[in-house]
């Protein structure tokens, strides 16, 4: 059953159920988040799994600091700018992942860049101190349904599929952060939020980016969605015999050839864990093909077969 957490002792449990992997829902200004150890790709796995969110898409990590933040991602010109403005608060940047981030790669979807925040309110800033680490949390409400701002929004629509809720009372701002990716050239708005646009042109002297959300794109079309990852080599999907040439990426037991088997035991969350690490790796061998079998469709294969379908769309 999901513990329902407060004070001290709750905070002290919460850093406990987080270490072991375990998903504990937390207080931020904004939403409450559902958090895991960022650089437990299980752990990580399992977020998607109790939002029963049928898409990989790249989750915000949740520092305490500014330096801790600059050791996951690379913060300076403008994300600097804004960091040391509007940190710790209601604002999330994109930057690019330093490779030795340890962060799992299930939390940037692959990417080469990440998305960062500290967030203000006293509690989540005293978890983070004491977990001492990335906790990766979107908002914790099922998929489709309204972020929570209290920690009976979170009971409600979680209680039973995550090990805890921590209470820190309503949330203030009640609304996501401001995203803004600083990798490319000129920063550019991805989600409005919390932190108003205006303040953020204020710190910055300059209009900012205000391009729609490459999310909008056709879900087909994974070639142009520049915030999903795709492999350069060709995709085959449900694939039990793979041609002799083809890197093999295997799911279950079975599979002596395979050149990277995402479950041996056949675990989705295993699998999930894997997926885009095996993938970059696949990529990255001699080879034009990689092939893939057969991943059953049910809880987090969904979302694997929704990544995997993109990856195998012709572009
Ligand atoms: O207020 C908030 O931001 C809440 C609280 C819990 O902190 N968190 C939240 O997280 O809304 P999440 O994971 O649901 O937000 C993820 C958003 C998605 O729209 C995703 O596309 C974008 O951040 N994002 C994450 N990483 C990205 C990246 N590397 N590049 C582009 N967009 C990214
Ligand atoms: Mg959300």
């Amino acid at each position: 059953m999901t513990e329902r957490l407060e004070g001290e002792s709750g905070l002290t449990r919460a850093v406990a159920l987080l270490r072991a992997g375990e998903l504990v829902a937390i207080p931020t200004e904004t939403v409450y988040g559902l958090a895991a150890d960022a650089r437990n790709g299980e752990a990580v796995a399992a977020i998607f799994e109790a939002k029963g969110r049928p898409r990989f898409n790249p989750l915000i990590s949740h520092l305490a600091s500014l330096e801790a933040a600059a050791e996951v991602g690379v913060i300076e010109g403008a994300a600097l700018e804004l960091a040391q403005t509007f940190w710790p608060g209601p604002l999330t940047l994109v930057v690019p992942l330093r490779a030795e981030s340890g962060l799992s790669s299930l939390v940037t979807a692959g990417l080469g860049t990440v998305a960062l925040r500290v967030p203000a309110l006293p509690l989540a800033h005293a978890l983070l101190t004491a977990f001492d680490g990335p906790l990766a949390a979107p908002s914790a409400n099922p998929s489709g349904k309204i972020s929570p701002s209290t920690a009976d929004h979170v009971a409600e629509s979680l209680a039973g599929r995550i090990a805890a809720v921590l209470d820190g009372g309503p949330a203030e701002v009640g609304v996501e952060s401001t995203i803004v990716d600083c990798s490319g050239p000129t920063p550019r708005l991805l989600r409005p939020g919390g932190l108003p646009v205006e303040a953020l042109e204020a710190a910055l002297g300059a209009p900012l980016n205000h391009e729609a959300p490459t999310n909008d794109t056709p879900p087909n079309a994974p070639g142009q969605l520049s915030s999903h990852y795709a492999p350069g080599k060709q995709v085959v999907l449900n694939v039990t015999k793979p041609a002799e040439d083809a890197l093999f990426l295997a799911f279950g037991p079975g599979y002596p050839q395979a050149s990277a088997n995402l479950s041996l035991g056949g675990d989705l969350r295993e699998a999930a864990a894997n997926l885009f690490a095996m993938l970059h790796a696949l990529d990255t061998q001699p080879g034009s093909v990689i092939a893939v079998a057969p991943i059953p469709n049910n809880g987090l294969g969904l979302a694997i077969n929704d990544r995997l379908t993109r990856a195998a769309a012709p572009r």
